[in-house]
């Protein structure tokens, strides 16, 4: 069933009509298509293109038919072309030869454009949503978890810092992420419907009005990039490839600390699943689905990039892909967030192991080192001297703190009682850069 077939002469192809049919995957718009439809219909009552009786019958039926698709009563499927046709046919039976008028003064590239923008905009509100409650987690598992661990670089025990300073780093990330996809929702703050097929329309419509009534700052400036820009989808997919890209990092974490190999945390059961032969395993699988997904979203974005850089203005049909990998790509990441939020809210920190391993790997080298340097040393020579004294200290299984006073003068005469303070590892996090969240 189509919505055109005046200028043909022969039936479609099943194959074509298949093949051509979006109606399998846009039926995810209805409620966007609807809500456009109403909009444009009061428009078209205010400017005198319909009596207010023909759009009070129009709105009724539409109503109507979002209630039932809601209600599970009229099911999305058949063999329409998309759901714009799905929508406009049954309204025409529903309420006859008025559903006819519904599509006066408007395009499907104009209306196509902004149902997607519609359900963009509340995918990316859904998302935000999403960060601020991982966000929130993040700052619960760190007050709770204020403990010593090491710091890492190279995956090598670098430096002291605690467990809530380590996770805080992703909560800065997150707050950079939320402001990225408020971003793309106000530069995408412009309303496409009135653009109609590419070059606007000889009736005198207003687009200010349609604007306004759907949520939009103002219409977009110009009709063939109104049509034909999708760079909002791409904005918000490229926003949430960065998200993932955070998530998988912090995903792999997880996976490593909750290793036998570090055991610095425990996934709850909640949020962990066995093994079908092993019966003492217990897999983070869900910080692994996390990480895997990521390169779906990376997909997602690349075939939408890819899909748009050869396409001359205005709309074409290649356009219709647009949405899948939308669709799929922001489903996984607001998933993704609810997941990493409920396995942050419910893991456990082994502050014993954390703290322990701070004291193996020389972490207070560094420190070590600045010590010598408060003594007049250049840093330069203190480095060495701390570089001699930690494969002195390999050598014997033991600690820089550990060796006494006239162990260390053997490496430098510059040591002194106050070294072993200067180096205590709780004090070395109370100076520098972690002062304030030792708190
Ligand atoms: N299903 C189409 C899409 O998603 C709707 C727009 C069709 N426009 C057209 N000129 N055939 O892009």
């Amino acid at each position: 069933m189509k919505l055109w077939g005046g200028r043909f002469k022969e039936k479609e192809s099943k194959l074509m009509e298949d093949f051509n049919s979006s109606l399998r995957f846009d039926k995810k718009l209805y409620k966007y298509d609807i809500q456009g439809s109403i909009a444009h219909v009061k428009m078209l009552a205010k400017c005198n293109i319909l009596t207010d009786e023909e759009k009070d019958e129009i709105i009724k039926g539409l109503i109507s038919i979002l209630k039932d698709i809601d209600e599970g009563k009229l099911l999305i499927e058949g063999e329409y072309e998309d759901i714009h046709s799905f929508v406009e046919m049954n309204l025409i039976s529903r309420i006859g030869e008025i559903g006819k008028k519904l599509h006066t003064a408007r395009s499907r590239n104009d209306q196509v454009a902004l149902d997607f923008r519609l359900y963009a905009k509340d995918r990316a509100k859904e998302i935000i949503e999403e960060i601020v409650n991982l966000k929130e987690a993040i700052v619960e598992l760190g007050d709770e978890n204020n403990v010593l661990m090491p710091g890492y670089t190279h995956l090598q025990r670098a430096q002291v810092v605690t467990f809530k300073y380590h996770i805080m780093a992703y909560y800065n990330m997150l707050v950079r992420d939320e402001k990225r996809m408020l971003n793309a929702i106000e530069v995408m703050d412009e309303s496409p419907l009135g653009c109609c097929a590419l070059a606007g329309t000889t009736y005198n419509t207003d687009r200010d009005f349609t604007a306004k009534e759907l949520g939009f700052k103002k219409p977009v400036d110009n009709f063939l990039d109104g049509v034909s820009d999708r760079d909002f989808a791409i904005e918000i997919l490229s926003a949430c490839s960065i998200i993932m890209m955070h998530l998988s990092r912090l995903s792999e974490e997880i996976i490593i600390w909750s290793s036998k190999e570090f055991d610095f945390i425990e996934i709850s059961d909640e949020f962990s699943t066995g093994s079908s032969i092993m019966p003492q395993k217990k897999n983070p699988d869900a910080a692994e689905l996390i990480r895997g997904k990521t390169g779906g979203v990376y997909g997602n974005l690349m075939a939408l990039l890819t899909t748009m850089k050869g396409i001359p203005l205005a709309y074409n049909k290649d356009m219709q892909e647009d949405k899948e990998g939308f669709f799929s790509g922001t489903n996984n990441v607001i998933s993704c967030l609810k997941i990493m939020s409920g396995m942050l809210s419910s893991l456990k920190v082994n502050e014993e192991v954390t703290k322990n391993a701070v004291k193996k790997g020389f972490l207070n080298a560094t420190e070590g080192a600045d010590y010598l340097v408060t003594k007049g040393i250049p840093f330069r020579d203190a480095h060495r001297i701390i570089g001699e004294i930690v494969l002195y200290c390999e050598e014997y299984c033991t600690t820089i703190e550990s060796l006494n006073l006239k162990e260390l003068k053997k490496f430098s005469d510059a040591f002194d009682e106050d070294i072993y303070e200067f180096i205590d590892y709780e004090s070395t996090l109370k100076r520098g850069i972690k002062k304030e969240i030792i708190k």
